[in-house]
């Protein structure tokens, strides 16, 4: 075969099959060969027409090989995102630049004074751990553009405010010393780099078309394109195995947004994917039309109805929630969530399929406020008891019908259903249907057998329980921890 056109082809295929072209080839003789040269070479011509466009050049795999290179992550179902930066000094949200027009002179005080004294990422780590959280994803840039690592391209960075510490270095090191995966976050926009065009969101967008246009006159996105390559090439080569990468984000449509041609999506996606083949991408690139463009949905800040889909297929997905509305550390916002309706977000996350990315924006001073300490404590004392519902579970199979005010998860490996309930019912579950399902109950705290019975009692109170129902029998009092889950060991 041509050596161009072997190249092509593996370029086009998945690459798994474009890895095993060469030995197919070999082996092949005389016309069998040319034909299958020929059909390469088609094949070539006709993905070079897409590759045109750019968006036939990612690797791709397939559905099952997908599925092992997630694994680990979606029996994590639980990680920490963690937003810092300069903003954590206004303490009144990540975009305060943008949602006050701050100038670049006017923000640069907070790089001048940025000394994070208490910063102790082993602490953050164990918290994360404790909390039963398995991977974290850190900004190493958001908007604003201030890099929390020592970048070459660029001084707006950590090293060089008074804190004078590459952040991601210590940060990297002390997660993966607690056991859990890392990843970064890293910021499409950038509000500080000169070359890039003022657009919509930006903190200087003005009123008009003839004002953007002057304002962007001696910008331009192809030296920002290759900022931002520079950077995720280095974050991504100094390192070491980086398990996930957050790109955030796309805002196509309405005018002045930004899409993958500003971005260099595909380019940018095909060196993440060569520096780390194993990495785990989100959705934010506007590729999501493109095969391996993206690997995982990222709802924000709201509970989706059901399993995330695309063309009506289950895909992976994590949501991405705060604890109080804001990412950056907002010391005034008063909306912090109570530790119940976290617990059974991530609960709810799970029973349909998906991951929880819980958010905390530490201080200025490096540390988690109290209310967060809090939040994080109250899921470490639940998940400590609670893990079989949570990590390696799932969607409960159809055919189990979900008890009122209550949540299913299913752990396929053990074969065992959870019954988280949220309501503390008066002394009885029915579970219509479940007759003939289950061989145990028990308590998953605390391992306490749960009786159970499908006969109907001999008394009028429970006339209401038909054939083929099977009847939990709880004590009254509610056992004293945040959401109570019966174990169901399935025949
Ligand atoms: C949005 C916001 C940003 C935050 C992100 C987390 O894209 O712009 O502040 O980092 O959501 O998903």
């Amino acid at each position: 075969m041509l050596p161009q056109a072997r190249a092509h082809a593996a370029a086009i295929l998945p690459y798994n099959v474009g890895a095993r072209l060469p030995v197919l080839s070999d082996r092949m003789e005389g016309s069998m060969r040319h034909l299958f040269a020929g059909l390469l070479l088609t094949l070539s011509v006709v993905a070079l027409g897409a590759q045109d466009r750019g968006l036939s050049s990612l690797p791709t795999e397939t559905a099952a090989q997908k599925e092992a290179r997630l694994k680990w992550w979606t029996d994590a179902r639980f990680g920490m995102f963690i937003h810092w930066g300069l903003y954590a000094m206004p303490a009144r949200h990540e975009w305060v630049k943008k949602y006050e027009r701050i100038t670049d002179a006017d923000y640069q005080k907070y790089f001048e004074q940025f000394n994070p004294d208490l910063y102790d990422p082993r602490e953050w780590a164990r918290q994360a751990k404790d909390a039963g959280m398995k991977y974290a994803v850190i900004t190493s840039k958001h908007h604003e553009g201030f890099c929390l690592f020592d970048s070459k391209f660029t001084s707006y960075k950590a090293t060089n405010t008074p804190v004078k510490r590459d952040l991601i270095k210590a940060w990297v090191d002390a997660f993966r010393a607690e056991g859990l995966k890392v990843g970064f976050y890293y910021s499409l926009l950038d509000w500080h780099h000169p070359s890039y065009t003022i657009d919509r969101n930006h903190p200087q967008s003005p009123a008009n078309d003839a004002e953007f246009d002057a304002l962007n006159k001696g910008r331009d996105m192809a030296v920002y394109r290759q900022y931002m390559k520079d950077q995720v090439r280095e974050l991504l080569t100094n390192y070491g195995t980086i398990d996930i990468i957050w790109l955030d984000f796309s805002f196509t449509g309405g005018g002045r947004g930004k899409n993958r041609d500003d971005w260099d999506s595909v380019g940018l996606l095909k060196m993440v994917r060569e520096l780390q083949p194993n990495i785990i991408v989100n959705d934010r690139l506007d590729l999501l039309d493109v095969p391996g463009g993206w690997d995982f949905r990222t709802p924000e800040q709201f509970k989706p109805r059901e399993w995330v889909t695309m063309n009506g297929q289950r895909v992976p997905w994590e949501t991405c929630q705060t604890f109080s509305g804001s990412w950056g550390y907002y010391r005034d916002e008063t909306s912090w969530k109570s530790p119940a309706q976290l617990i059974e977000l991530l609960i709810e996350t799970v029973s349909k399929g998906g991951n929880l990315l819980m958010n905390v924006g530490p201080t200025a001073r490096g540390t988690f406020d109290g209310r967060a300490r809090e939040r994080l404590a109250a899921f470490g004392r639940w998940t400590q008891l609670h893990g079989p519902s949570i990590y390696g579970a799932t969607q409960a199979p159809d055919g189990f019908k979900v008890p009122a005010n209550s949540l299913l998860t299913y752990n396929p490996k053990s074969n065992r259903l959870y019954v988280h309930l949220l309501a503390w019912p008066m002394g009885e579950v029915v579970l219509e249907g479940y007759a003939d399902k289950v061989k145990y109950a028990q308590l998953l705290h605390d391992a306490s057998e749960v009786r159970m019975s499908t006969r109907k009692s001999t008394t009028w109170i429970s006339e209401d329980t038909r054939a083929g129902d099977l009847v939990l029998r709880l004590p009254i009092l509610k056992p004293d921890v945040e959401v109570p889950v019966v174990e169901l060991l399935l025949k």
